[in-house]
């Protein structure tokens, strides 16, 4: 893994974001606000931790390879910026942000029950759920805000997957294939549960503004598919089809 790639990526990243246009009224009704902010708030929990847990494990894990915790800490910012955004589109919306909640303290558990790669491998499913999760908002809201939120948080998130990726896959390229199959089923059973958990919580928000179980479902596995398929290309060619993506 080229970490000090990853270090300047994410460097280059916190200089000059746009911020969104704050000052805009929102369009939506008040039950649409309401439900997006309880929502909302669930999420801006989650993005706000200081992975404290995880930079340690990484420190000790990556002792060879210092430029990984560094880069594992500003992605943390990153994070750490989505969750000043959403707090915006909270207070936005007419709401509170929220200091616990259920999904996120079984979220927390499952992170720190097995180690680095384990907490790596919980926050991708975190990420690939709240990439279906923004993806829907964006495109069933009429709010410029929102829309505006959604594109920031949705570009940095595929690029903290990408990240990860690279980071399983130097991993895994030391496994049998049949380990890299038992962890590929494990993987899909537990993105499978936190789906249908993010389901339950936020279904209600989802609904509001119009999207449906089987969109969010769909936009989920699609998510989770493409994870799995990056992580067995090798780099050289994964690198290749980004820039085919990214010409068109
Ligand atoms: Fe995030
Ligand atoms: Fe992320």
């Amino acid at each position: 893994m080229n970490s000090l790639q990853w270090l300047h990526y994410f460097e280059q990243n916190r200089l000059n974001r746009a911020e969104p246009p704050w000052h805009i009224a929102s369009p939506l009704e008040s039950q649409q606000r309401a439900g997006l902010a309880r929502s909302l708030s669930h999420f801006q929990l989650g993005e706000s931790g200081e992975g404290r847990f995880l930079l340690e494990q990484a420190r000790r894990q990556a002792a060879d390879d210092p430029a990984y915790p560094e880069t594992l800490a500003l992605f943390i910012e990153e994070e750490k910026e989505h969750a000043r955004l959403l707090e915006q589109l909270v207070r936005r919306f007419g709401g509170v942000l929220t200091e616990k909640h259920w999904t996120h303290s079984l979220f927390r558990l499952m992170r720190r029950a097995l180690g680095l790669n384990f907490e790596i491998q919980v926050l991708v499913i975190a990420e690939l759920v709240g990439t279906a999760y923004y993806r829907l908002l964006a495109l069933r809201t009429r709010d410029p805000v929102l829309e505006s939120v959604c594109a920031l948080v949705l570009r940095d998130e595929a690029k903290h997957i990408a990240f990860h990726v690279d980071w399983l896959r130097a991993v895994q390229s030391r496994w049998l294939p049949a380990e890299s199959a038992a962890w590929s089923l494990q993987f899909q059973l537990l993105f499978t549960a936190a789906a249908n958990v993010a389901w339950i919580d936020h279904r209600a928000a989802l609904h509001v503004s119009g999207a449906n179980k089987r969109e969010f479902f769909r936009e989920a596995r699609r998510e989770c598919i493409s994870f799995l398929h990056s992580l067995l290309v090798p780099p050289a060619l994964q690198l290749a089809i980004e820039s085919a993506v990214a010409a068109r």
